[in-house]
């Protein structure tokens, strides 16, 4: 079991890593105006997104698999899980924000995703919280 945990944390790093650079590039991407840079970042956002995207299912895959293998279960796991089907809805739509953004159609400005930008934050310390500490 514990491989299995080793490697679901190293996964959810993995994809929290993709959480936190993909909507600093929308911050950037929302300020730029130079054709070069613009293409620039359109091509790493992309890039981006389909790297970190299998990575986040091997995170949830490894987690499914502590869950439902070894039996886990409380209401922390249930909090967490809700926490988990936030996670999910914003990096899928990160893909939608991605195809916006290639598509030279984004109308936020960039003080809208330094705030976006905060919302994994504010769910990894929710979670890392619920999983260790267990409080309920
Ligand atoms: C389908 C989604 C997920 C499921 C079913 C799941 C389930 C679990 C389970 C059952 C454990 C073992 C808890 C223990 O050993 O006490 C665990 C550990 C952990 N999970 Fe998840 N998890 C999921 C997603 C996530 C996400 C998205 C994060 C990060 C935000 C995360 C962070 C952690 C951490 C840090 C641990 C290690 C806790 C420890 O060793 O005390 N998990 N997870």
């Amino acid at each position: 079991m514990l491989l299995v945990k080793a490697f679901h944390i190293i996964f959810v790093v993995s994809w929290f890593a993709g959480l936190f650079y993909l909507p600093r590039l929308f911050v950037n991407h929302a300020m730029a105006t130079e054709p070069a840079e613009i293409a620039r970042l359109k091509l790493m956002e992309g890039k981006l997104y389909r790297f970190v995207t299998p990575i986040a299912w091997l995170a949830l895959g490894f987690g499914m698999w502590l869950w439902l293998g070894y039996g886990f279960s409380g209401g922390w796991l249930h909090a967490k899980l809700a926490l988990v089907l936030v996670l999910v809805g914003y990096h899928y739509y990160c893909g939608i924000l991605v195809k916006q953004f290639a598509a030279g159609q984004n109308t936020r400005s960039h003080v809208f995703y330094r705030w976006f930008n905060e919302i994994p934050v504010l769910v990894l310390v929710a979670v890392v919280i619920l999983v260790t500490v267990k409080p309920f």
